[in-house]
């Protein structure tokens, strides 16, 4: 990828600043039980991506057992480096496991912010308990993202993100504007990130504790598939308009070494975390790897409701929701560890969601119901592996779902054998109410569905319960919203299927 090698051009000491290079804030990221990632990007002047030299700029960090940073237990020095955009990724390792370290950064006599972060309990270590948060679609123009603050108020050890932190264009009503109006170029994409960096709330939730995180399409476009775009966009065209868009999500994200872009332009997103003997989290990457969408037809949108009667290859065995590589390696170890509950952390609804009204089968063309085939090879590894602990975590549909995946398609009431929860948006706009809600005595298997409000998901797990509580922004609309529960489900351990609380 770009920014890899050994730095070429470096200053030997860090600029002054006249503005603060720490604007965009710090963030953590994938806890082990040994380390994490800290983040920051130099960006004084956050509107123009290029007013830092093209230079190498060097950064201190440290580590701290103590939120004044005076317990130093890590401390070093690296480089922000132009082709990164001036990011900063320190992955680090070495460190106690199952407690909490305080981090910062210094860049000539410019001090971010103190961030918090955790490293998790080992996977041999008996957890009782784990609260973390669900977030997903944040639109900028649509509201402020004020769930955040909310989300803090609980308290969350971690904050797991499933997709459209950014949203390339804008589309619907807007209460404030991002810069761009489609983002095509690196440029264009490092600004965005920006932009939205710049949200309080977004900084907030960051400093305060690690994220995980997978994308969706709005990271770089609607409804793209691997390196096809939704129109007709010329292939050639679109790989390097995801190839800026994955360079800006990495420079932007506290991801590890492992998933920056490699020299195809490709990250790595799918990966295994723990935590303790309670919880392990298989995080999947739906974007990158996929078939297209069925039944793809030039002048007609490809998000859109599919009959399965006129589609011939909408239970194609050959299309793919996870590609090869990840099929395999999910399929080799998920499940095999003696955690409590197995999470598949993923950006999509799993759930079966028949959207054509009366009778016969019909699947939104994105989404797990139209890769029919590609979703039971998921159902069949869980049955095959005898797990009645899976969680499916998921986004993408700016509504509250709960709901249970189950063994056949065709027969909503099969038995039950994942129990998924799918977090609404942050701020991006509903699409539907009255036709989701007229669709549910079709779909016995949903439990419950609500459209009208923004917000995020926290999941409170014990070893024998796992407990869901749908928190709303009341107004995503406006700077001081009030916030409240809107609905809490429960699933018991070796008991697959949602309840309410
Ligand atoms: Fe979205």
């Amino acid at each position: 990828m770009v920014g890899l090698g050994p730095v070429r051009r470096a200053l030997a000491a860090a600029p002054k600043f006249i503005n603060d290079p720490f604007q965009l804030g710090v963030a953590s990221g994938d806890p082990v039980p040994d380390g994490f990632v800290i983040w920051t990007r130099l960006a004084p002047d956050p509107y123009d991506p290029k007013a830092l030299p093209d230079e190498a700029i060097p950064v201190a960090w440290e580590v701290a057992s103590d939120d004044k940073i005076k317990k130093i237990v890590q401390r070093g020095n690296v480089y922000a480096r132009p082709e990164l955009g001036h990011s900063v990724h320190v992955e680090l390792h070495g460190l106690e496991h199952g407690r909490q370290y305080f981090y910062r950064f210094t860049c000539g006599d410019a001090r971010s912010r103190v961030g918090r972060a955790i490293t998790t309990p080992t996977p041999y270590t008996k957890t009782e308990r784990l609260k973390f948060a669900l977030a997903s679609c944040q639109h900028y123009d649509q509201g402020y993202f004020t769930a955040y603050r909310d989300m803090i108020a609980q308290d969350p050890a971690m904050i797991v993100h499933v997709g459209d932190y950014i949203y390339e264009a804008s589309w619907g009503q807007s209460i404030r504007h991002s810069p761009i109006a489609d983002a095509w170029t690196l440029h264009d994409y490092r600004l965005m990130h920006a932009v939205y960096k710049l949200d309080p709330d977004l900084q907030d939730a960051h400093a305060y504790c690690p994220w995980v995180l997978t994308w969706d399409d709005h990271e770089v476009d609607n409804d793209y598939s691997d390196l096809v775009a939704e129109d007709e966009t010329n292939p050639v065209l679109f790989a390097k308009r995801r190839a800026a868009a994955y360079q800006a999500y990495y420079e932007n994200m506290p991801l590890r070494a492992m998933a920056a872009p490699d020299a195809n332009m490709n990250m790595q997103m799918f990966q295994r975390l723990n935590f303790g003997d309670l919880v392990e989290f298989d995080v999947l990457d739906l974007r990158q790897y996929r078939s297209v969408q069925s039944c793809r037809q030039p002048g007609m949108r490809v998000g859109r409701v599919i009959d399965a009667a006129h589609c011939p290859d909408f239970d194609d065995p050959k299309r793919s929701m996870l590609g090869a590589i990840q099929e395999t390696w999910m399929g080799m170890n998920f499940g095999r560890t003696n955690a409590r509950w197995n999470v598949i952390v993923q950006s999509l609804m799993m759930m079966n969601f028949d959207q054509l009204p009366g009778e016969g089968r019909g699947a939104w063309s994105d989404n797990w119901g139209a890769y029919g085939t590609a979703r039971k090879k998921i159902v069949d590894l869980v049955l095959k592996r005898g797990l009645t602990n899976v969680i499916s975590l998921g986004g993408d549909i700016h509504s509250y779902f709960a709901g249970d995946v189950v063994t056949t398609d065709a027969d909503p009431n099969s038995a039950t054998v994942i129990s998924e929860f799918v977090g609404t948006s942050i701020t991006a706009e509903s699409y539907n109410t009255k036709l989701f809600d007229s669709l549910m005595p079709e779909n016995p298997n949903i439990k419950y569905v609500n459209d009208r409000f923004r917000g995020y998901v926290m999941c409170d797990v014990g070893r024998d319960v796992w407990n869901t509580d749908f928190r709303i922004v009341e107004d995503a609309r406006v700077r001081t919203p009030t916030f409240r529960s809107l609905a809490k489900f429960t699933v018991e351990n070796g008991n697959p299927g949602v309840k309410p609380a």
